[in-house]
């Protein structure tokens, strides 16, 4: 089966120096993209900047830094995948004008101006053809199911992995995680704490199923 998979988070340029980034390492997603691997599926993992090792048998491994560019390489690559993934942290929002040089301080306040980014999961789940699988992940500080099964229905998703963040042990960063799978035929699995290595290998399989 062919997979592509998105992780770890993107940076919005303000100027030279400084972005607009999330605490997303890319752990959870470059786990899903070893177990795949370990499947014998054929994987291309496209990724924001971490500092995680390049899994290694991959069939195409795709750097990004921006959603803009997340957004190009994503629609360019989902026509050709049975399977996506879209574990990524993609910023919702970006600098209407980023500075070609560094900016200088003054006495008062500074005030950005963002604008929307694309909503990448949206634009796959509008191209989502028969025979193709779409799994998104909802990031909740709060009202975890209610706020993965409104994401699931308006992405058009197959199934939603919900993980609590905003906790020390899990979610963004941390070496651990937990899930629970929600599929738009209205059941779930709960998948509960354990290495995201571990957690990847089960949620591939539920997926699989
Ligand atoms: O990378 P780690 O440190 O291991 O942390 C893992 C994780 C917490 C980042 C991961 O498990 C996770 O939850 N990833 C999704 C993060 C997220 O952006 O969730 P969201 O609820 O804001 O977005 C919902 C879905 O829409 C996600 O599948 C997201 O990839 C997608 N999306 C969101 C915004 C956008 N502009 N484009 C998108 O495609």
């Amino acid at each position: 089966m062919r997979i592509l998979i998105n992780a770890g988070p993107t940076r919005e340029k303000i100027d030279p120096v400084r972005f607009i980034s999330n605490r997303s390492s890319g752990k959870m997603g470059y786990s899903l993209a070893e177990a795949a691997v370990a499947l014998g599926h054929t994987v291309t993992l496209v990724s924001g900047p971490v500092c995680l090792a390049r899994p290694e048998g991959l069939h195409k491994f795709l750097s990004i830094e921006s959603a803009e560019e997340m957004a190009r390489v994503m629609k360019e690559e989902f026509p050709s995948c049975d399977l996506a993934i879209l574990c990524a942290a993609v910023a919702d929002y970006r600098p209407v004008h980023p500075r070609g040089q560094k900016m200088k301080k003054g006495e008062g306040n500074l005030f950005l101006e963002l604008e929307r980014t694309e909503d990448i999961a949206l634009s796959l789940g509008k191209m989502k053809k028969p025979g193709q699988t779409l799994v998104g992940f909802a990031a909740e500080t709060e009202d975890l199911e209610k706020n993965a099964l409104s994401k699931m229905r308006k992405k058009n998703f197959d199934f939603i992995a919900a993980n609590q963040v905003g906790l020390p042990d899990r979610g963004f960063a941390s070496n651990d995680n937990a899930v629970t799978l929600y599929r738009a035929d209205g059941t779930k699995k709960e998948l509960s704490l354990k290495s995201k290595k571990e957690l990847a290998g089960e949620l591939l399989q539920e997926i699989l199923r």
